[in-house]
């Protein structure tokens, strides 16, 4: 075990933290120096079972959005754990209010991975919309015979309207990049108005998630994974958008209800969708990848080397500062801090 540093006297150094899956070393590195470390060596999701063992006696537990984190966990850790640090922007797989009621910290990893997601979103954008992934299939089977007036015609996005559904960090990125990069014209929709961001991008609210469908050319989804957002698009939703529009989902699988999406582009109600979510990951709802209109994903958006790096310093910095008595900076429930007062 590496010396425990002047600052930190106070930390037991026996302090156990578990992390349920290798990260990147830049994380690990610095939970190594100061406390007990153990990493969950096969690569794969840990089992239920290996993961109500392994908590055990923790104060720290360091898990991935693959990892259902509730009372059950908790309480299998015990009393002494103080934080809960997800490896991912999203928390739906925490029960945060489960977390508060026994006073333990949960943290996330916001604004590091806004880019990546941001150009992954624009990535799958541009393969769906000028069929970069059936153009690489026919070319690679041999079947580029020479140019052609009307082999693989996509769609431009200049000039067209991306809608964006949920403008948090990531969706404000996504609309900047469109407006900016690709005269798009934007239109959005969330529960909460940004007239700010409004002016300065030119950018139109929709009160109404059905006008916004029946009016853009692309809707690409940024909300979180909660009950109200569950299904947000499902087949009356998918009915609405235009033929000739486009999904794209970078959030979460379950705000699109995925076998309507199939029937959407089986009988063509959209013209295409590319996502990077499902709704049971990492099953694919059947008839999806049967399907040429479509390009998938496997939940890489925030996957670059310097997203999962600074990823993986921002959740385990979460850890050491909830050890050292400062307030983790992205901490999602601030209550959680006078429950544990005792
Ligand atoms: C990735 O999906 C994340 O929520 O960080
Ligand atoms: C995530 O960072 C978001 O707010 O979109």
């Amino acid at each position: 075990m590496a010396k425990v540093s002047s600052h930190d006297q106070n930390l037991p150094a026996n302090t156990k933290v578990f992390v349920t899956r290798e990260i990147p070393a830049e994380g690990l590195t610095l939970l190594k120096k100061k406390v007990a470390l153990e990493v969950w060596e096969e690569d794969r999701v840990i089992p239920r079972a290996k993961l109500l063992k392994q908590v055990k006696g923790v104060a720290g537990l360091l898990p991935l959005l693959t990892d259902k984190i509730d009372g059950e966990v908790m309480d299998a850790a015990g009393p002494q754990l103080k934080i809960i640090s997800n490896y991912a922007v999203g928390y739906d797989n925490i029960d945060v209010p489960a977390a508060t009621k026994r006073g333990i910290m949960v943290t996330n990893t916001p604004g590091v991975l806004t880019e990546a997601v941001a150009e992954h979103t624009f990535a799958l954008l541009l393969a769906i919309a000028r069929r970069i992934v059936e153009s690489d299939q026919f070319t690679r089977a041999g079947k580029y015979k020479g140019w052609e007036p009307m082999l693989l015609l996509g769609t431009e996005l200049e000039g067209k309207t991306l809608g964006v559904v949920g403008l948090g960090r990531i969706g404000a990125r996504v609309a900047q990049m469109a407006a900016r990069g690709m005269g798009m014209k934007v239109i959005y929709y969330d529960i909460k108005r940004n007239p700010s961001f409004e002016r300065e991008l030119e950018v139109r609210f929709y009160k109404n998630l059905s006008s916004l469908l029946g009016e853009a050319d692309f809707v690409s989804l940024h909300v979180p994974l909660l009950p109200t957002t569950r299904h947000l698009i499902g087949a009356k939703e998918l009915k609405t958008m235009k033929k000739s529009a486009y999904l794209i989902n970078t959030s979460r699988g379950p705000v699109v209800d995925e076998r309507a999406l199939v029937k959407a582009l089986k009988g063509g109600w959209i013209r295409g969708a590319a996502l990077d979510v499902y709704e049971e990951e990492p099953k694919l709802a059947p008839g999806l990848a049967k399907l040429d209109n479509v390009v998938l994903a496997p939940h890489t958006a925030s996957a670059t080397q310097e997203t999962r790096g600074a990823m993986a310093k921002m959740a385990a910095q979460a850890i050491l500062d909830a050890f050292a008595g400062k307030t983790p900076k992205n901490l999602l429930n601030r209550d959680a801090l006078t429950k544990k007062a005792s």
